[in-house]
């Protein structure tokens, strides 16, 4: 049985996994709506994505707030008001509270541009997470679907999947192939939360059934 997810998106640069998510929607791949877009930058490219949608946006910035109370307070408010049921960090670079945590229980995600816990962690973000994937000489970086708990990159892994490293890969050329990954598979792992299709235990996500076009576990 499929719920169609209220979606927030939570987005801080240019928001090409917004504008994906977006179309998979209007596809019929994602059976959900996005209700609300937040960022921290009144600059970010996101911001004209969401108009372009007619999608209601937030523009949240924690560093002006005097304390997390206050800044907590004003974000679920939105959230609130907008009837959102299901957050999702699209390359969302400010910190979640924990009273925002809390109150959406495993139904955060957050995507990631490396196979975790490999090249996580706090400050490892954009072009940083591809120059030192590139500086370690592995052979295989990837994405990072996963629940959102307090610790940066640390939450329990919905799906991950691998893209080759080249050796004559620059930043640019790696992050164009990972983004290409993302696209694929965050709306696919949205789309087994919307079939109920999740279960947590502890740092394990169990999923349902097959998965979708044939994704490695
Ligand atoms: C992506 O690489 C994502 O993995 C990371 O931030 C980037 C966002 O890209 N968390 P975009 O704004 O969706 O294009």
């Amino acid at each position: 049985m499929s719920t169609t997810l209220r979606l927030a998106i939570f987005a801080s640069g240019n928001g090409s996994n917004f504008h994906n998510i977006a179309q998979e929607i209007l596809l019929k791949k994602l059976d959900a709506e996005v209700v609300l877009c937040v960022t921290n930058h009144a600059e970010a490219g996101v911001l004209a994505k969401a108009k372009n949608y007619n999608i209601p946006t937030c523009v949240l910035d924690p560093t002006t707030f005097p304390n997390e109370n206050e800044y907590t307070d004003v974000l679920l408010a939105a959230l609130n008001q907008s009837e959102a049921d299901f957050i999702v960090l699209a390359g969302y670079l400010r910190k979640i509270p924990t009273a925002i945590i809390q109150a959406f229980p495993q139904r955060i995600l957050n995507i990631h541009p490396s196979l975790l816990p490999a090249f996580g962690g706090k400050g490892m973000y954009g072009e940083r997470v591809h120059q030192a994937v590139i500086e370690h000489g592995v052979r295989w970086t990837g994405v990072t679907v996963h629940l959102v708990d307090e610790k940066y990159d640390n939450g329990a892994i919905v799906l991950q999947e691998p893209v080759p490293v080249r050796s004559d890969d620059t930043t640019h050329t790696l992050a164009a192939r990972v983004l290409k990954m993302e696209h694929r598979i965050f709306p696919e792992a949205i789309q087994l939360f919307a079939e109920n299709k999740i279960r947590v235990e502890g740092r394990h996500v169990i999923i349902e059934g097959k998965l979708p076009r044939g994704r490695n576990r």
